[in-house]
């Protein structure tokens, strides 16, 4: 199972995946600030170090809410807004975002 994190549904989505034996769970960002990275309004003008900085933070986010611990057993995909291809250069230099990361 795949779980999407939105901070606003988090308490909603560990009480669904309580409900269910899943073998695997998957706790993936796909929506920053409310928006599916995949959307190219999702850049809303951010050049790419603050646009990644960003989905990484909330990548940190999902990671660090309490309501989730317990939840999930591993973060998927944590270079899914590189995939989106919505900048020239996608590559994801995660060197950039140590601290982050
Ligand atoms: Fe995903």
């Amino acid at each position: 199972m795949e779980a999407g994190y939105i901070n606003a549904t988090a308490k909603a989505t560990a009480e669904i995946l309580s409900e269910y034996p899943f073998d695997y769970v998957l706790l993936s960002t796909h929506c920053v600030d409310g928006m599916d990275c995949y959307v190219p309004e999702s850049k809303r003008g951010r050049d790419k170090e603050t646009a990644y900085k960003r989905y990484l933070e909330t990548v940190y986010e999902s990671v660090s809410d309490s309501v989730l611990a317990d939840a999930y057993d591993c973060v998927g995909h944590i270079g899914y807004i590189a995939k989106c291809n919505h900048y020239e250069d996608n590559s994801f230099p995660y060197e950039m975002f140590f601290p982050i990361v």
